[in-house]
């Protein structure tokens, strides 16, 4: 199936974050069946993240909180793991980028030009700090410039990862102004939040950066009616890709049918290969009686659509 200017072997990628930012963590992606991979957000200069702890799971409860800070490289290393890995591996490879304004966007894009596939431009993480992610990304014109920026000097596909921590009319405000400044795709959700969760013997937060992102199983209801709610709107002239508590073949299935066109794995790579995950949604889509992939995108649309008219929400 093509996606984002590739041919993708299946709709299971490596979402950006979920292994390492180095040329091992990328590897792996593949080794385990990735049909693409995102990498860690990448920003001008190294950073070291935030302190520990900064990934905790609750499986009990469905989720998983981050706040790793976006630790990477920085762009100057990560161009040299990135050329590594393409030595060796010919698997669609997509980075993410961060920047605090749209003149560092334009940095980061035009330092990654013919280095990788296509961009993702990261401006929803809830816990990268002050001027950084989700800040940005709740503002329309603000998205519109960085993207803007980005897709004038890169030269591939560009997708726009978007937060899932507005309502339903920003949400969409923003995605049409990145979509309106030349966006090939959007990748929907980031994580929600900032979430706290408190140690009660300590009486402090557990997390070290006092709060983080939900991951993993909860954020999926969520991230389905943002991804439909784009495809609704915007999903005749960008593609879409699904992400947030993907972990079985169904979940797969279930973001095609909100209207994604390939979905990207986390939280859940942790103890699962994307290669089963695909496998799953495989056998999953001919017990259902589909053909192929492309046969069961935006499949709930229209239904979807009927009951937002019901409630008014849609004209
Ligand atoms: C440990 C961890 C690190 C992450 N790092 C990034 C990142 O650097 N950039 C980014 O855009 N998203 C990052 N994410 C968000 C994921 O790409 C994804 O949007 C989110 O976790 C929801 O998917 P999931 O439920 O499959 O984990 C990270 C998530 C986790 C769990």
């Amino acid at each position: 199936m093509r996606v984002l200017g590739r041919e993708w072997r299946h709709p299971v990628a490596c979402a950006s974050g979920a292994l390492a930012a180095h040329l091992p963590g990328l590897e792996s992606a593949v080794t385990r069946g990735a049909s693409a991979v995102f990498t860690k957000t990448i920003t001008e200069e190294p950073r070291d993240g935030h302190p520990g702890p900064a990934f905790l799971t609750f499986d009990d409860e469905g989720y998983a909180l981050n706040a790793m800070g976006l630790p990477n490289p920085g762009l100057e290393g990560m161009r040299r793991e990135l050329r590594a890995f393409r030595e060796r591996y010919d698997v669609p490879l997509y980075a993410s980028i961060a920047a605090e304004d749209p003149e560092g966007f334009e940095r980061l894009a035009r330092g990654l030009r013919g280095e990788v596939d296509g961009l993702e431009v990261n401006v929803s993480c809830p816990h990268a700090g002050r001027g950084m992610g989700a800040e940005l990304g709740t503002d329309p014109e603000l998205v519109g410039e960085i993207v803007e920026a980005v897709v004038g000097a890169f030269d591939g596909p560009v997708s726009v990862k978007l937060t899932p921590n507005v309502d339903r009319r920003t949400l969409l405000e923003v995605a049409a102004a990145a979509v309106d400044a030349g966006a090939d795709a959007l990748t929907a959700v980031n994580t929600l939040g900032p979430c706290l969760r408190i140690d009660l013997r300590t009486a402090s937060p557990l997390l070290g950066a006092g709060v983080g992102g939900l991951s993993g199983p909860a954020l999926k209801p969520v991230a389905l009616r943002v991804v439909a709610d784009l495809a609704l709107e915007l999903g005749d002239e960008v593609e879409i890709l699904g992400v947030g508590g993907v972990r079985s073949g169904e979940d797969v299935l279930e973001f095609l049918m909100a209207g994604a066109r390939a979905v990207q794995v986390a939280t859940a790579a942790r103890d699962r290969s994307f290669s089963e995950i695909a496998r799953e949604a495989e056998r999953a889509l001919r017990d259902l009686g589909y053909g192929d992939f492309e046969e069961v995108i935006g499949a709930a649309l229209p239904e979807y659509e009927e009951r937002l008219r019901r409630l008014g929400w849609v004209g």
